[in-house]
């Protein structure tokens, strides 16, 4: 292994001019001469963190006491040369790091600088971590996060970002030490697929409020965002086929009680998927059917086997609605949609729904999702629905969301043993918007109350019999909206929750402890203050 002390002597000289130029060229007002050697370490400070001080909890943590690097008017961020992702990556943490310390922290693609440096290296990274891990090495010298691809990088970065002491979410310049723990860190996730869900149907969501959500999902690690973009209440999606979908079914006085109007256009939603992407979240976009479709049906009477628009909804009943599964215009309306949506979807997954389809008979049922599922895949896309959609025994590509609250499923364990991948969601763990007790002021309550240990204590690997580690995707902490208008409130609900189920997604099962997570979620609060995340105070956890 190549010391830092090496490393420092070989490249110092070599590139001192590039670096120079390039400093000159981000016309920084750097308040600096660059050393002729190697720059001195600044002094030992006492960091504030310890390296496994990390929701979700590393896999692999090697404390160096010796190793403590501090943030200085000097440090730069350098980035594997020629790689815009790693560039983009520097930016992002530079953005991050530069209101509370006050630094310049210039972002560099230079193969070496002699200044104490943040190095973010795309390559390198050794196959342990895998697609989505980095090894994150901190010494006095530098911070090293290398990973195999950007999402690698970028979740090393959202770990060094909570190795810095809590005021660094600062939005104004704060006088403390900005020292981050010395050694080695070695992680990657334990499942592919870590989810959260946003409901703009009951209560609609505009886009800065979903890049403030997107925002929070992405320094715990969450790598899907699925957006319940239909319902009963409202249309959320611009459909140029179907025009007054959005218009009237997404209009004035639709959503709950009436008041949750409002829709994504589809360059809104390029928009939302790009600010995510930029994040690593990958956007999964659903439309729910053959049932919670009265926004549609009441927009457009053609849509109803009678023939007859019935009135718009703004209460919560489920269960009543359901496209005419014997109509053939019920199949081009759902081609266009499936087409149109595909077209701006860049992720992998389309969400069809399928859940509480109780105006349907389950041949109808059957009959709908056979003709369905494989316009999906018509389109580009993978077909995903909740987990009645396996009651018509889909091709196995078909992937099942559950969110039942029982411990079986015959229809999923099946599926499951005929090779369908499922996403974890049971409605009494993982449904963020179930009230934490029976006084919390928001949210429901008919699957369970759900405090922060309740969200956390659970496995997904058995939580349902037949459904191992093996057949999960992943986990998701689906949000409903019915209660919910606000970011605020949407906060309340999300956090503590969210970085329970985070933790669920990525850390190793061995790992899972909740006197280990509640210490840790407890030294999460400043941030959130800080943050101004309106977050559940439970009594479950000490806060700081
Ligand atoms: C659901 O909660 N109906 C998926």
């Amino acid at each position: 292994m190549t010391t830092d002390h090496d490393e420092h002597q070989e490249v110092s000289v070599r590139h001192r001019h590039t670096l120079t130029r390039l400093l000159a060229a981000t016309a920084l007002a750097l308040p600096l001469a660059l050393p002729a050697t190697p720059a001195a370490a600044a002094p030992t400070a006492t960091p504030t963190r310890q390296l496994d001080d990390v929701i979700p909890a590393p896999v692999e943590t090697r404390p160096d006491p010796r190793g403590t690097f501090t943030l200085s008017p000097l440090t730069v961020i350098r980035t594997t040369p020629h790689s815009a992702a790693a560039r983009q990556i520097g930016r992002q943490l530079a953005d991050t790091l530069r209101p509370a310390t006050g630094y310049p922290l210039p972002v560099l693609p230079v193969p070496a600088t002699p200044l104490p440096e943040i190095a973010l290296l795309i390559g390198g990274a050794g196959s342990r971590v895998g697609q989505e891990g980095y090894q994150l090495d901190v010494t006095r010298h530098r911070v090293t996060i290398r990973a195999n691809t950007p999402a690698g990088l970028f979740a090393g970065t959202q770990t060094l970002r909570q190795l810095l002491p809590a005021q660094i979410e600062a939005a104004q310049r704060q006088r403390t030490t900005w020292a981050v723990p010395g050694g080695r860190i070695i992680d990657y996730p334990r499942f592919a697929y870590r989810g959260a869900m946003l409901d703009l149907a009951r209560h609609f969501h505009t886009v800065p409020e979903i890049k403030t959500y997107i925002d929070l999902l992405s320094q715990y690690k969450i790598n899907y965002l699925h957006l319940h973009l239909s319902d009963d209440q409202g249309w959320r999606i611009q459909i140029d086929s179907w025009p007054r979908l959005t218009t009237v079914g997404g209009g004035p006085g639709t959503g709950v009680d009436g008041v949750g109007p409002g829709y994504l256009t589809k360059d809104d939603y390029k928009a939302v998927t790009a600010y995510a992407a930029a994040r690593q979240i990958t956007i999964v976009p659903e439309i729910d059917m053959p049932g919670h479709t009265n926004a549609a049906q009441s927009t457009y009477a053609e849509l109803n086997c009678d023939g007859v628009a019935p009135p718009p909804r703004t209460d919560i009943a489920v269960g009543y609605s359901s496209l005419c599964i014997d109509d053939e215009l019920t199949y081009r309306f759902v081609e266009d949609v499936i087409r149109e949506l595909a077209e701006i979807t860049p992720g992998p997954y389309l969400h069809v729904g399928g859940d509480e389809a109780h105006a349907t008979t389950d041949e109808e049922y059957a009959t709908f999702m056979r003709r369905v599922l494989p316009l999906v895949n018509k389109y580009g896309k993978r077909a995903y629905g909740w987990n009645e959609v396996m009651q018509v025994d889909p091709a196995s590509d078909v992937i099942a969301q559950y969110w039942g609250t029982g411990t079986t499923n015959a229809d999923l364990a099946e599926a499951v043993a005929r090779g369908n991948k499922v996403v974890m969601s049971p409605a009494n763990k993982a449904y963020l918007d179930m009230k934490y007790d029976r006084n919390t002021p928001l949210g429901l309550s008919w699957a369970a109350y759900i405090e922060v240990r309740d969200a956390y204590d659970w496995d997904p690997a058995q939580r349902v019999t037949g459904v191992g580690e093996d057949a999960l995707l992943g986990v998701e902490a689906p949000l409903w909206s019915e209660t919910l208008r606000s970011i605020d409130d949407i906060e309340y609900m999300a956090f503590p929750r969210l970085p329970a189920i985070a933790e669920l997604g990525w850390s190793t099962a061995a790992s899972h402890d909740w006197e280990s997570f509640r210490a840790r979620l407890g030294e999460q609060a400043p941030r959130w203050r800080l943050q101004q995340v309106n977050y559940y105070p439970s009594p479950q956890v000490t806060w700081s």
